[in-house]
């Protein structure tokens, strides 16, 4: 008698998965976490430094095709950028980081090293996540994860929508989707390589429509929207708003934390304008940081607008800040419609409190909760709008001193809570330990963030807790 043994081959060839933990960090789960990015390009898995990217194009080998973002040595006049005041109070954790010259990097298909990403949007089954180009060797600065596809801890990125697509584009810090199915993003033109910035193109704002991936508006700002000669690398974040559901009419506001100043564009109009009030300038008082082990001076100012519930008159509350400051402000959305800047129409909101030093937010409609994402204490803050803005009317709802250094994105997505933390300022200022989990994407329900905390609603004026310190569940 003989048996016949059927080895499955299939289950030989399943790629084993490391078993990774994934952490929490308050309420917030990591979704994706990365030592180092790597790439995924037209099915070729690129995981370490190369210098062409020649052959992953497939076929005809068109030579050098990123000449125009890599080459181009026009527009550089700006020598200034870069020169902000900082002390490194630990010099001996940075034994690399002064040797190496980005100059030297030019023309380098991917230093993986150089890969920081900055921004993280999930919409429906894709999360797009950019990379500014601050250093050369980045594939693509427009990227994302096909959610619907199982993967591991840390999955390759994709170009978006494709890698010859994608070239078009030189450099984006963070990208907002609006209702009407497209996506939004400013494209600065600028390889901000340290104290030699490349200008390589006017800066523009860039919209894809999500359901054909074509770009569908590439809309180039006016002299007139951009001050200084290094504007290009203040344009931090979009946002967008959709007047009375027609998807024509159309506004973005672009917070501008180098030059201090807030460009709106009308879709409808094609025009663009800009707005400059004290307001958005940082409080000289809160520039200390000290974040990822680095201690540094900033003087970032306006770096994200969020969007209050929609009036009867169809105009929005829009909350910004400074990052460089722990106020809060607001002005009417339809204040900032008119091309004259109306003085008056800006109201401080409130103050935070100390070292809630903060770059994105973003306010979840239905409970009418603002999220904060603060750098100043590696943190998730909220605060309830219809209480007065102090310490005592916000809560903290997640804080990490390495697993939430530097969150550089927020923002709200339906009832959830998208952050990712970049770990920045060891970048910047020393060496990232490329051994270690650096970038991290977190997601967390609304309703878990704020129950028993003091931004959950309704709003009782009784429960007003006028202290100093934020006031936990
Ligand atoms: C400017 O804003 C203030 C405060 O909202 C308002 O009362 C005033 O009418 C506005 N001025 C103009 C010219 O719109």
């Amino acid at each position: 008698m003989t048996f016949k043994i059927i080895v499955p081959l299939l289950f030989l060839l399943t790629v084993p998965v490391e078993p990774q933990r994934r952490s929490t960090v308050g309420k917030f789960n990591e979704v994706f976490a990365w030592k180092q990015l790597t790439y995924d390009i037209n099915g070729i898995m690129v995981l370490q430094d190369r210098f062409a990217g020649d052959d992953l194009a497939g076929g005809d080998r068109e030579k050098r095709a990123t000449d125009r973002v890599y080459f181009n040595y026009n527009n550089e006049e700006d020598k200034n950028w870069g020169d902000r005041p900082i002390w490194n109070d630990s010099p001996t954790e940075s034994p690399s980081a002064s040797t190496v010259d980005p100059n030297d990097e030019i023309g380098r298909f991917f230093i993986q090293y150089n890969n920081v990403p900055m921004g993280a949007e999930k919409v429906g089954n894709r999360l797009f996540v950019t990379i500014p180009r601050r250093r050369y060797g980045i594939p693509a600065t427009l990227n994302y994860i096909d959610l619907s596809r199982p993967s591991g801890r840390s999955p390759p990125l994709t170009p978006y929508p494709d890698m010859q697509s994608s070239r078009s584009i030189i450099s984006v810090y963070r990208t907002r989707a609006d209702e009407c199915g497209r996506l939004w993003m400013v494209d600065t033109g600028t390889i901000e390589i340290p104290n030699n910035p490349r200008y390589l193109q006017t800066p523009a704002i860039v919209v894809y429509d999500l359901e054909t991936d074509r770009q569908i508006l590439r809309y180039t700002l006016k002299s007139s929207d951009l001050p200084a000669n290094n504007t290009p690398t203040g344009l931090a974040s979009i946002t967008v708003i959709i007047k009375n559901g027609d998807c024509s009419d159309a506004y973005a506001y672009i917070a501008d934390v180098v030059s201090y100043g807030v460009i709106v564009f009308s879709l409808k109009a094609g025009d663009s304008w800009r707005h400059s009030h004290n307001y958005f300038h940082f409080n000289p008082t809160a520039g200390n940081l000290r974040v990822a082990g680095q201690s540094f001076i900033w003087n970032d100012g306006v770096f994200s607008v969020a969007v209050g519930p929609a009036e009867a008159d169809g105009c929005r509350m829009l909350y910004f800040h400074p990052m460089v400051s722990s106020q809060e402000f607001t002005v009417s959305s339809c204040a900032l419609e008119r091309r004259e800047t109306n003085q008056t129409a800006f109201q401080v909101t409130g103050d935070r409190g100390t070292n809630s030093q903060s770059t994105m937010h973003g306010l979840h409609g239905p409970s009418k909760v603002l999220f904060f994402a603060e750098v100043g204490r590696d943190a998730v803050s909220c605060w309830h709008v219809d209480r007065p803005l102090a310490p005592g009317n916000m809560a903290l709802l997640a804080q990490d001193r390495q697993r939430l250094s530097y969150p550089s994105d927020l923002h709200v997505i339906d009832d959830e809570v998208w952050v990712m933390a970049n770990t920045l300022p060891r970048f910047i200022y020393s060496r990232l330990d490329p051994n270690q989990y650096n970038f991290f994407i977190y997601r967390a329900k609304v309703s878990d963030l704020i129950e028993g905390t003091v931004c959950a609603g309704p709003y009782d004026a009784a429960s007003f807790y006028p202290g100093s310190y934020y006031k936990n569940a």
